[in-house]
């Protein structure tokens, strides 16, 4: 048996249900090398039978394979444009009971920061948004609402005063207030079910990882799992070049809907 990377995709597969076939492989494969060099085992044969065997080294893989680096209102000009235009835009078109889902949401400061925009517009017990990621590790930093003091820096300062609050060990926590909006669950993109009729579809700095093909795939997903009228918001690096194929208007580099009927 030759075991190289595609007999180590497979194993992952089997272990984890994490499709590798679908991120570039690159990149995928340099960092896992760099991984298995820091636990200074030889190959791949000998990282999978220690992926098998110890659910601790399997956590940590999984964990640093999917890159959950995030941060609180992170492009700042994406936020400013969603407050002054997309979310005014949304709420003409469907009111204030929105339907939104953060997608690959990390630790939550994505769909955290998307409550605290919110409610500049709106009362805090009408916002609802769906959190979504591959990783559980992730989620449960995200349902916790611990964060270091840097990760916050970019929340702007009365939000920060109002909804923060720090701890003796100078971390701090967000206020349940916050927390108790957002709904967290586990869910791959590239395996399970999308959820449908959503208004806004927040989706950043994750398909960056994902081949073309599994990132057409997404796209096209996402657009069944928006209601006609919503938007797909996407990192400020990306953009969908085929959109026009796929139905969507362009209104930003950064921003599609999907047209009413
Ligand atoms: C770099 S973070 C982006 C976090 C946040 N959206 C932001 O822009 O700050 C990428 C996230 O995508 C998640 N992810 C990677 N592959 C995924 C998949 N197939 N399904 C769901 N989430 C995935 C990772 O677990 C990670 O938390």
């Amino acid at each position: 048996m030759n075991y190289d990377y595609e007999w180590f995709k497979k194993a992952v597969f089997d272990l984890t249900k994490i499709d590798l076939n679908a991120y570039k492989e690159k990149q995928m494969k340099r960092r896992i090398d760099t991984l298995i060099t820091k636990y200074d085992v030889k190959g791949y044969e000998v990282f999978a039978d220690m992926l098998k065997k110890d659910k601790d080294v399997l956590g940590t893989f999984v964990n640093y394979l999917t890159i959950n680096v995030s941060e609180f209102f992170r492009n700042p000009d994406q936020w400013s444009l969603m407050d002054k235009e997309m979310v005014p835009e949304l709420i003409d078109k469907f009111g204030k009971n929105l339907k939104i889902w953060s997608a690959a949401c990390s630790t939550g400061d994505e769909p955290y920061t998307i409550v605290m925009l919110l409610s500049r517009h709106m009362p805090l017990n009408q916002i609802n948004i769906l959190a979504t990621d591959l990783d559980t590790v992730a989620i449960a930093k995200a349902k916790n609402g611990v964060y270091q003091a840097k990760e916050i820096a970019g929340v702007p300062a009365d939000l920060k005063q109002k909804y923060f609050t720090t701890n003796p060990d100078g971390t701090v926590s967000i206020s349940n207030e916050i927390k108790s909006r957002v709904t967290f669950k586990k869910a791959d993109l590239l395996r399970d079910p999308y959820p449908k009729d959503y208004h806004l579809i927040v989706c950043r700095n994750v398909l960056i990882y994902f081949t073309e093909e599994a990132k057409d795939e997404t796209f096209r997903k996402y657009y069944e799992a928006l209601a006609p009228g919503g938007i797909l918001f996407i990192g400020a690096t990306e953009q969908i070049i085929n959109y026009k194929d796929m139905g969507y208007v362009r209104k930003n580099s950064f921003y599609y809907e999907k047209p009413k009927g």
